[in-house]
Parts: C-alpha cells; structure tokens; sequence
C-alpha cells in the first residue's frame, strides 16, 4: 500500500467517510443554521461557499490535517522560492513570478527573475500599444487590424479563454482569432475574410517546434506572401512569442519582434506570460496589468492565509474527498457568464495536463485516484442538456458554479433570471425532491418514482462582484494553486507532461508511413488497416 493510504490522515478519514456518505445536505443545513456564513470564505474578489459540500467539521479538520500531513505548506513555500520542483524536468515552478511586483525578488539559481519578466512587459506593451493606435503597419501601408494567434495547448487555451472573457474590455477595431488545430480547416476558416495586409500573426509556442503551430505558422507565411510578393513583408507580419531564440529566427522572425518567456513556465500556467500578448493587444496594456494584480492577490492569499480560510486549499481538498473517497470521477465547471464560455476548456488543460498522473514524484504507482475529468458548458445552456444526468443520473457530479452580481450586459430582467437559475441549481441539487413531496404535489403515484430528486449532490458558488481582468486573474490563480494543492496531496509532478509524448511520436511515424506511400506497415492489425485505408483514399 502507498504511503499515503498508509498515513494518518487518509486513514482516519477513510474511517470518517462513511458517516459522512449516511448524512443528507437538508439535516446537515437543518442541523446548523449557520453552515452558509461558517462554510464560506473570502479573498481576492472571490466569495466561495463551499456549505453545499458533503462534509461536516471533522471532515474539514481532517482534510486539513492531512494538508499539514502532507506537508503542503512546505511545498507550497518551496514552489514561491523558485526551488526545481518540477523534479522530472529539474525546472523550478514560478508562474508566481509572473505577476509578482516589479519590486519583488525571486530567485532562480541566485538570479532575481523579476525584473526579466518586467521588462517584457513592457517590450509587450509597446508593441500592444503600437498596434492598437493603427501606427503597426503592414507590408502596404495599411494600419494592422487583425491579430491572429497561432499556438495549442498552453499556448492557445489561456489566450482564447482569456479573450472571450475579456471581450468586453477589448478594442472592438481589432480583430483577434486563434487558429490551434492541424486541421487545414482551422487555418482556412479563420482567415477567410481577412486581408493579409492587414493581419498580424503571433506564433505562440514555448519551444517553437510544435507540429501543429510550426505547421500552421508557415501555411501563414505561405498565405501572406501569395499576397505580399516580398518575402521582407514576414517581418512585418509575424511576431513570435516563444523560449527557442534560434529557432524564431530561423523562421525568419527577428529577435526585436520575439517575446521571451522561461523554462520555469509550464505551458498551461502561460497566460499571464508573453503568451499573453494577443489578449495584451486586445485589452490594453493597462487592463493586462489589473489581470496580472488579480492574479498575484490570490497568490498571495493562498502563499500566506491559514489553510481553514484558504480558498485554493479548500477548493482542492474537497476534490480530494469526492475523488479518493466518494469515487466521484468528474467534476463538472458551470460559469454563469457567457463571457467564460471557455473557462472549462481552459480548465481542462490547467486540471488534467497538471494532475493526471500515474506515479508519484519518486516514480511509484498510485493506488488512488488522481485528477478527475473536469467538464462544463456555461449556464443555463448546461441545463437544458447535461444537468439531467447531474440530478437524477448515477454518478456524483460535483459542480463548481461560478457567478457575477453584475452583468457587462444589463438588459431587461436577463441577469436576474441567469442569477436566480444558478442558485436555484445548487439549491435543488442540495435538496432534492422526496417521495413524499412528489406525492403531495399530486404526482399519480406510477409517475412518481420518476420525478424524484435524491438530492444530496454537492456543489461550490464562486460569486465575485464583476467579471474584470482583475477577477479573471484571480479566478485562474485559485485553479491553479487548487491544482497544486491536490498534486501535493497525491505526491504527483503537476508540472511535466510525459503522457502526451507516445501520441506525437506515433504521428510522426504514421505522417511518414503514409508520406512514402510503399514502405512497409509494421502495427498492429488495425492500425496497419487504417493507414492502408487512407492510403488508398488519397491517392484517388
Ligand atoms: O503537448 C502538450 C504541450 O506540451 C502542452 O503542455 C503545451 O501547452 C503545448 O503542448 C504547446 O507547446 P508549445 O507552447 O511548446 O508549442
């Protein structure tokens, strides 16, 4: 058994958990008028109620003990000291450092980082500046309208999510898109009506050999020059936000035009890096700096708060519980805000990239679940599809509902209607619908059973004020810290990402088999079939 089924902790709440699974939120609300004002805390914009969760205050002491059993706080002490841990890749871990003040100092082989990553920023905002005052201008003369990123992963998900959650904000004389996928159709699709006069392309990718932004990035150059006629227009054209230097300029984007980054930034904790520059040109420099102190409140929150009032702890904690003790293996992510139509997907890379693992950091296998999958749709779309299978389906769901007092939007009674649908969600979930409140509805008896609610179905309320880049910031820091805290809980790396790797080289391998049309097929049966299929449906 592993060491940590084997400690304390863990075993005193396996022993707890089956109490707990007996108890329905309704007695545990009923028992304790105050459980909403007790079971809810505080920081950076962000309210989190977290009374809905199947927990009582022994589950929490315990949750927490086995936090300081695990010695998260040390390890959380060592990631904002800059130490390697990202011990498979001997990398230190300072997306932290990202949005640290410019008088902070922090240190990475006895360097101070902080002021390399001010001075991006500034690089970054004048370049942003620049563009959005019409004065970049393309291989004719025309001022630069559109911005199109080019990157996957990290390098896409963070800018994307950010985008459309900041649309608001945004210099609406811009165009800003993102193309990710190999696919042809995504590149294709996304400039259709664009003049390459007056478009821009960021290529985003940490190493700048990404097979499907190096692939879609020159498909951009070959398209801008069909129209250019003049190769010295790529300068113009392409900025590259990136850590391989050599291979920037080998693609022909000078080092002026690239925006650096370090190997102490995983990919999927990039936004708030140089990766960041498309939303830096569509917000503002200005508003990019609010994000980035959005960001570093929660940091700091969660480097300095008691565990017991730590939104990030608690938030990973009780995915702890539902995933190891409830064998709960989703989570679903329900912004009420069509501006955050992108945070799960966002999300998905953040929580499953980081926490889907299957050894520990010294290399042994777990024998407890780690990341769930996490999910989601914004609401009230989620409801008239998904929700179903939440209320009366057989798995537990927990669900992260995330809400604003206000709208960007104000129209008629539209905020108040999605409002009263978020907390009538995690109300019903909670509460349920018994037997016998069916019947004494007047449900014939036959049809009953049927629209029986057992409740009993946990959920967080996320509920900041506005949605503002400072809030946004803050939300993907409480993320990415509650990943942190589940990863220091299991003894996984959050931070590599070998299980991408096999997939890649197999493609590179099967792109060759099918590029020489002869070569002889060595897979399996069935892979061996597929690449002959397609072989014989291309060459028609
Ligand atoms: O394949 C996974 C991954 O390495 C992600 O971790 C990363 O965000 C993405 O690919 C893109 O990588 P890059 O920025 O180097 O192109």
């Amino acid at each position: 058994m592993s060491a940590l089924r084997e400690s304390p902790a863990w075993r005193a709440l396996a022993e707890h958990q089956p109490g707990v699974a007996q108890l329905h939120l309704r007695e545990l609300f009923a028992r304790d008028p105050d459980r909403a004002r007790r079971f809810s805390a505080e920081a950076a914009g962000w309210r989190l109620d977290y009374s809905k969760h199947r927990i009582t205050d022994e589950t929490l002491e315990r949750l927490f003990a086995l936090a300081r059993e695990r010695g998260l706080e040390a390890r959380r002490d060592a990631m904002f000291a800059g130490e390697k841990i990202n011990t498979t890749e001997h990398r230190a871990v300072l997306h932290v450092a990202l949005r640290a003040p410019a008088d902070a100092v922090i240190l990475v082989d006895g360097e101070n980082v902080v002021p390399q990553v001010h001075a991006v920023l500034e690089r970054m905002a004048a370049c942003a500046e620049q563009i959005r005052a019409g004065a970049w201008l393309g291989y004719s003369g025309l001022p630069i309208r559109n911005i199109v990123n080019i990157g996957i992963g990290g390098s896409d998900l963070g800018p994307v999510m950010a985008y459309e959650a900041l649309r608001h904000y945004s210099e609406r004389g811009l165009r800003v898109r993102f193309v990710s996928n190999v696919d042809g159709t995504d590149f294709a699709e996304t400039v259709r009506d664009l003049v390459p006069a007056e478009t821009l392309f960021i290529v985003s990718s940490k190493t700048f050999t990404t097979l499907e932004t190096m692939t879609n990035a020159r498909t951009a150059r070959e398209w801008l020059l069909a129209a250019a006629e003049d190769e010295q227009a790529v300068r113009r054209h392409f900025l590259a936000v990136s850590t391989n230097e050599a291979a920037v300029n080998a693609f022909g984007i000078p080092t002026e035009q690239m925006f650096g980054f370090w190997d102490w930034v995983g990919g999927r904790y990039s936004m708030d890096s140089a990766i960041g520059l498309s939303t830096m040109i569509a917000i503002g420099p200005q508003a990019f700096r609010e994000m980035l102190a959005g960001f570093h409140a929660m940091d700091e929150h969660f480097r300095t708060a008691p565990l017991e009032r730590n939104l990030p702890v608690i938030m990973g904690l009780l995915s702890v519980w539902y995933a190891d003790f409830f064998g709960a293996g989703t989570v679903a992510v329900l912004p009420y805000e069509q501006y955050l139509k992108r945070f799960p997907a966002y999300l998905q890379q953040l929580t499953m990239e980081s926490n889907g693992k299957h050894v520990t950091l010294a290399g042994e296998g777990v024998d407890y679940p780690t990341s769930p999958v996490f999910w989601g749709e914004p609401g009230t779309n989620g409801q008239h599809s998904f929700y179903q299978l939440i209320h009366q389906g057989t798995w537990l769901i927990p669900c992260d509902f995330i809400a604003f007092a206000q709208t960007l939007n104000p129209l008629g009674r539209h905020h108040d209607l999605l409002i009263a649908n978020v907390i009538a969600q995690a109300e019903a979930l909670a509460r349920g619908k018994t037997l016998d409140e069916v019947l004494a509805e007047g449900a014939p008896p036959e049809l009953a059973p049927h629209k029986v609610f057992e409740g009993n179905r946990p959920s967080s309320l996320l509920l900041a004020e506005r949605l503002t880049p400072a809030t946004l910031g803050a939300l993907v820091a409480l993320y990415e810290h509650s990943v942190f805290t589940q990863a220091a809980i299991w003894d996984i790396n959050a931070f590599d990402q070998w299980g991408v790797e096999l997939g890649k080289q197999l493609a590179l391998r099967v792109a060759e088999e099918i590029r020489t049309t002869d070569a002889e097929l060595a897979h399996d049966a069935s892979t061996n079939a597929a690449i002959a299929w397609y072989r014989e449906q291309r060459g028609r």
